[in-house]
């Protein structure tokens, strides 16, 4: 009798696993390249290409150079990017005025990137707290906490100065109660029926943000952001945020941050058949740049790794600051 007749080895899943040409025959997931969305910092200025410590290898440009900077990505194949105004602290205050502003940092570069690239889709990340000067998402009530409603105002006047500048798809990512409902309506008024909107729906109070506080000085100068963004903790809280978001209008929901949240990402695929999108973020960004700096880790297969497990997990859309690099290592 041989081993496997006295074991009874019957089935042997490494058959399928024994060269590179049967394991892609039989490979379950792909990370779909079109649906990478590579974040960008926009500074004022000209000329401006500014490193960000934490994060190896991320800049904030100024207008000119987000320009160039999307002909690179566009002619990589990434079809998407995300917006985040970096204003001039001078500028800020307690209502997120310059946020609104139709010459605002966000509006300047979005009319540029559409007008030399029409074809690149430009999402603005819609948010007040790279605008206030206190650092919180939202107008203060004499408590210090962030007023919800008066807020929804703000974020409804500037999601329609985006529209305004061209962009396709607005991202809120504030986390206040109603908003999509309201940026919805705002639009429709403006007659923007064609403007999306992808809702940050499920966005938890993450230490993973750290390093984008700093790309984006939006660290709060009191508190934290616990009493609107989500608690680790909970998974059925963010089906019912999910579903909130749907009913307000969204046209595509995501799950933030990625890495420690695709259980949720997981049940959120099984609830809705929109779109969904998955935020892998400055925290995880840096842990794997600073591993892999170091030699720990191997950076290239790491991310890989990384970005199928978003997939496998039900991600149709991944934002990634790897999006860029991603392409260029599998040019199609
Ligand atoms: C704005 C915003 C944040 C991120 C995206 N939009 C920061 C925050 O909520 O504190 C984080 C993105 C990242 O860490 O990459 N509210």
């Amino acid at each position: 009798m041989n081993v496997a007749e006295r074991f009874r080895i019957l089935a042997r899943p490494r058959r399928l696993r024994a060269t590179a040409a049967i394991r892609a025959l039989v490979r379950e997931t792909r990370v779909n390249r079109e649906g990478l969305v590579q974040p960008l910092f926009v500074v004022d200025g000209s000329d401006v290409v500014q490193p960000i410590g934490s994060m190896p290898g991320v800049n904030r440009f100024s207008v000119d150079r987000i320009v160039a900077e999307c002909r690179e990505l566009d002619a990589l194949g990434v079809r998407a990017v995300l917006l985040f105004g970096i204003p001039d602290a001078k500028g800020k205050d307690a209502f997120a005025s310059v946020n609104y502003d139709p010459n605002g940092i966000v509006q300047r570069a979005a009319r540029a990137i559409k007008e030399a690239l029409p074809q690149l889709l430009v999402i603005a990340d819609l948010c007040n707290c790279e605008y206030t000067d206190h650092g919180h998402c939202g107008i203060l009530d004499p408590s210090g906490d962030v007023d919800n409603d008066r807020t929804l105002e703000v974020l409804a006047k500037t999601a329609l100065t985006y529209a305004r500048a061209g962009v396709d798809i607005i991202a809120p990512s504030d986390m206040m109660d109603g908003r999509v409902a309201a940026i919805r309506a705002a639009l429709d008024e403006d007659g923007f029926t064609k403007v999306a909107i992808l809702s940050y729906a499920a966005k938890y109070a993450s230490a993973f943000y750290g390093p984008f506080r700093e790309a984006a000085d939006s660290t709060p100068a009191f508190g934290d952001r616990r009493t609107y963004q989500m608690d680790p903790a909970n998974g059925r809280e963010a089906l019912r945020e999910v579903r909130l978001d749907i009913e307000e209008g969204a046209d595509i929901v995501m799950v933030k941050p990625a890495m420690a949240y695709l259980d949720v990402v997981r049940e959120v695929r099984a609830i809705t058949d929109l779109p969904v999108a998955v935020y892998h973020v400055s925290g995880e960004y840096a842990m794997l740049k600073a591993a892999a700096e170091r030699g720990w880790i191997d950076e290239d297969r790491a991310v890989d790794e990384s970005l199928i497990a978003m997939a496998r997990a039900g991600a149709d859309i991944i934002i990634t600051y790897f999006a860029k690099d991603y392409a260029r290592r599998h040019r199609g």
